[in-house]
């Protein structure tokens, strides 16, 4: 039986680049889509079988925003298939991004303008909402949902003398400071986006000391900056385009505008080839793309701070030039896996009652 690979937000950008190469790389592969919307999911999965007829391709009805189709996507998974090899966990969104159109321009001509269109530092802040759950919807989506997925697929993902790995999209966006263990879902705050990316760092870490002696390895990426319908919705698509040379032109001084979803997708596609005992859980994976268009990934942390960069460097010797680890560290990973288990209690308990209710 092949690898079961389920890839999550897979209908479009970053996710559906991934599934198309995991496919060109392994015709064996059982490929799940796990998509909030059926058209979309469907025209996807067409598109994957044009390319590769042969492929076994499946869909799941799987909105991570809300905790009900979570447990009832899991459910129908632990039902269709008998292990997981690979779970992405790759949706998100950034809705009602606003930006910030002065340090835009001050930056555009500034020596921070890689820097800031690599991370949108200074630049973003987002509207958030709330879901029929009550929670905060960025974290709905890009954390806690799949962090409910993860918690329900377990029997497939822990499986004695096997590995599995989780991989998260993240991003250069994910800010220590844009994160409060005090409001996990930002409640308070403007940047939902960054906290709930920095959020997944901290809880892939976390995963990592639960999950390791049971086989489950976690590992949290970057895909540089993509043109997806993400980045469409933060500017223009015309301003994008009026752009787009000067990014190629910065192109040769950076390596993170990566722009292309298959670009994006590397480091995605790289950590499913790898031995998952050799990655680092502190290392964030990141797509890189040369001036020349090659593609590679490397395990790094981006920061303005040098003295941060270097002092961890030193702290950490690692086989690869330029391993910068993630501003992370097991205390606070820990304390938000317990609010996060607390929180999934305070959830479950609602809907037994709203099931309850429905029956009497
Ligand atoms: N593009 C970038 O430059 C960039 C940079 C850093 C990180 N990322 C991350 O990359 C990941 C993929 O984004 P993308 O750039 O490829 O954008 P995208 O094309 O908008 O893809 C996002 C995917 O997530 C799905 N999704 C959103 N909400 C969902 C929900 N509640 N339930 C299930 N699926 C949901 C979307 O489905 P619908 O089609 O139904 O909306 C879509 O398939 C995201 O996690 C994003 O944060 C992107």
């Amino acid at each position: 039986m092949g690898k079961v690979v389920l890839v999550t937000g897979a209908n479009s950008g970053i996710g559906l680049a991934l599934c198309e190469r995991l496919l060109s790389h392994d015709a064996q592969l059982q490929l799940c889509l796990g998509c909030r919307n059926m058209q979309r999911a469907e025209a996807a999965k067409h598109a994957l079988l044009v390319s590769h007829p042969k492929a076994q391709v499946s869909i799941i009805q799987l909105d991570v925003s809300s905790v009900h189709s979570v447990l009832r996507a899991a459910q129908e998974i632990r039902h269709r298939y008998n292990r997981l090899d690979y779970l992405y966990l790759n949706a998100g969104i950034m809705p009602n991004p606003h930006v910030d159109y002065k340090a835009f321009y001050k930056g555009l001509f500034s020596g921070r303008a890689i820097h800031m269109f690599s991370t949108g530092e200074g630049l973003l802040t987002q509207k958030d909402t709330l879901t029929s759950d009550g929670l905060q919807k960025v974290f709905a989506t890009n954390l806690f949902g799949h962090f409910l997925l993860v918690r329900e697929l377990e029997p497939l993902l822990c499986r004695p003398g096997c590995s599995s790995q989780v991989i998260w999209t993240s991003s250069s966006n994910a800010q220590r400071s844009a994160f409060c263990l005090d409001d996990i879902q930002h409640k308070g705050g403007v940047e939902p986006y960054s906290s709930s990316k920095y959020a997944s760092d901290l809880l892939s870490l976390a995963l990592n000391r639960r999950y390791n002696s049971q086989g489950v390895y976690s590992s949290v990426i970057c895909p540089g900056l993509v043109m997806t319908n993400l980045t469409y919705g933060i500017l223009p698509s015309f301003l994008w385009t009026l752009i787009m040379p000067l990014m190629w032109l910065l192109r040769m001084f950076t390596n993170t505008f990566t722009l292309m979803p298959y670009n994006g997708a590397e480091a995605l596609f790289w950590l499913f080839m790898q031995k998952p005992e050799t990655l680092d859980p502190l290392a964030k994976y990141h797509s890189l793309t040369s001036g020349l268009g090659n593609n590679y990934t490397q395990p790094r942390k981006v920061s303005t701070d040098n003295y941060v960069i270097l002092t961890l460097c030193l702290q950490h010797p690692s086989p690869f030039p330029f391993h910068f680890k993630m501003d992370i560290d097991d205390t606070i990973s820990s304390a938000l896996y317990e609010k996060l288990l607390a929180l999934e209690h305070t959830v479950r308990m609602k809907l037994k009652d709203e099931d309850l209710g429905h029956t009497s």
